[in-house]
């Protein structure tokens, strides 16, 4: 299976309605952290990203971050509710503020701590529940006894992004220790980390050929037919045109959702920084971008890379 990463303001219910009308290639989304949130009932605004009719167009697994127990069941029973049979707890987000309350990666130091909420929480929801986790905050040498832990239980998926905390997005993805980790799994995992390409994704695959899970992100967005390539589905053929009514889309959605001009502007050109090199002309698209003060010019704009650019085959 093909996952969409989460990618904290990147593949909210815009993005992700938009990408699934128009490109193929993934199967499941986890969406962006939604924290949890203190008290008995959990406010349906804190929830948006998640509302079912926000997400017609891709299926989703909601992904909570934090640690206490008791909020923890409060916020499964509240996605139940919204119909919901599948939760993921985040134990990646190497943010230092996060991972300095202990949460996200922040938490991979204390296993004995993860082991005492996990058997708090899960048999005390009705929905599955899977981990997106690192290999530990400050040394690969975390990753041992966090797999003790994550093996006893059973977790719908283990997501594994193969770099510590520490790391943040940078250096290299630790491959060894993934692999140790994936030997000594007993549940199903799923890799995590710099797919750029396809021949990235071959290599992976030739390496661990039993994994049947991956989950692409930043690659996604640096290439949007990436899914398509690596499943095979990709046709050359009318990529621009299917490339520009995805942009359309999602402008449009970009505006439902932020509505004040200078924000949807904001958002654009950020989304434009991840996928302009698609084109060989980079910098100069970025450099048409980037001083678009209005949404009516910001539409001229791209009219005008359209008409005047092709994207790289
Ligand atoms: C801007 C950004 C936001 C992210 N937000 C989340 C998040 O909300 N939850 C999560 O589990 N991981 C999050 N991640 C981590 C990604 O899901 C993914 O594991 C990581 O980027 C490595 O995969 P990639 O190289 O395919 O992007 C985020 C990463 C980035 C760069």
């Amino acid at each position: 299976m093909i996952f969409l990463a989460p990618l904290q303001g990147y593949t909210e219910y815009f993005f992700r309605n938009a990408y699934a009308r128009h490109f193929g290639g993934i199967d499941l989304a986890i969406a962006p952290f939604v924290s949890l949130v203190k008290g008995k009932k959990v406010k349906l605004n804190h929830i948006k990203d998640l509302w079912p009719e926000n997400n017609r167009h891709m299926k989703i697994i909601p992904q909570v971050m934090g640690r206490e127990p008791e909020l923890f069941i409060t916020m499964a029973k509240a996605l139940e509710d919204l119909g919901y049979d599948s939760i993921n707890w985040n134990l990646g987000c190497p943010i230092r503020q996060i991972a300095r309350k202990k949460r996200g990666s922040g938490l991979l130091p204390w296993p004995d701590e993860i082991d005492q909420i996990l058997s708090e929480v899960i048999p005390q929801i009705n929905i599955r529940f899977s981990i997106k986790t690192r290999i530990g905050y400050e040394s690969v040498k975390e990753a041992g006894p966090l797999m003790e832990v994550y093996n006893r239980y059973p977790l719908e998926y283990l997501v594994i992004h193969p770099r510590i905390g520490t790391q943040m997005y940078e250096g290299e993805v630790q491959m060894d220790v993934f692999e140790q980790c994936l030997t000594v799994s007993k549940n199903p995992v799923v890799y995590s980390g710099d797919i750029w390409n396809k021949d990235i994704y071959r290599d992976l695959c030739s390496r661990f050929p039993g994994l049947k899970h991956w989950m692409m992100g930043r690659g996604l967005f640096s290439d949007l037919f990436l899914p398509e390539k690596i499943t095979g589905v990709f046709d050359e053929k009318n990529m621009n045109e299917r490339f520009w009514a995805f942009q359309y889309d999602l402008l449009e959605a970009i505006q439902e959702r932020m509505r004040r001009e200078v924000n949807v502007l904001n958002k654009t050109k950020e989304l434009w920084t991840k996928w302009a090199g698609m084109f060989k002309e980079k910098d100069g698209i970025l450099a048409m971008i980037y001083p678009v003060k209005s949404l009516s010019e910001m539409r001229k704009v791209l009219g005008e890379v359209e008409h005047n650019f092709c994207l790289k085959p």
